[in-house]
């Protein structure tokens, strides 16, 4: 965390939250790493079934501790997969999707390249 000058943090959704590793990740991380990111840029990308916003709002509640600063809207992709036998099946997202999460990149790499952030 202290040697990277932006973040990328993608996670499922699952049951209204961010997953469990991510979480334990940043329980581990946040005190040591408080006051030292302050302005660094970031970004966020959910995969849900059908919401994902209750992730996002945890991931944003925590970068605005760190003083991160958001450089992107979070992007939820949805996978509509509802039903048990849905959500426990592979997924491969569409071309569309695909290249929404490759923009997000793109565009927090370049934009880290050229020091616009
Ligand atoms: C235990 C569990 C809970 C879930 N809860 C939610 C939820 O609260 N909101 C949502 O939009 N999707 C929920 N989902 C669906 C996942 O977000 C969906 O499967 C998504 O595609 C996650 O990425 P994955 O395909 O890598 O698992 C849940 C899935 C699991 C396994």
């Amino acid at each position: 965390m202290l040697a990277a000058d932006g973040y990328l943090f993608a996670t499922p959704e699952n049951l209204a939250a961010m997953s469990g590793l991510m979480k334990d990740f940043f329980d581990r991380c946040y005190y040591p790493a408080l006051d030292r990111l302050n302005g660094r840029p970031y970004a966020a990308m959910i995969g849900a079934g059908s919401h994902g916003t209750s992730a996002a709002r945890q991931i944003i509640r925590i970068a605005t501790g760190w003083r991160l600063r958001e450089v992107a809207a979070p992007l939820i992709i949805c996978t509509k997969a509802q039903t048990p036998e849905e959500i426990l099946a592979p997924k491969t997202l569409s071309p569309e999707d695909q290249a929404e999460c490759t923009g997000l990149g793109t565009a927090l790499a370049t934009g880290l390249a050229m020091g616009v952030f």
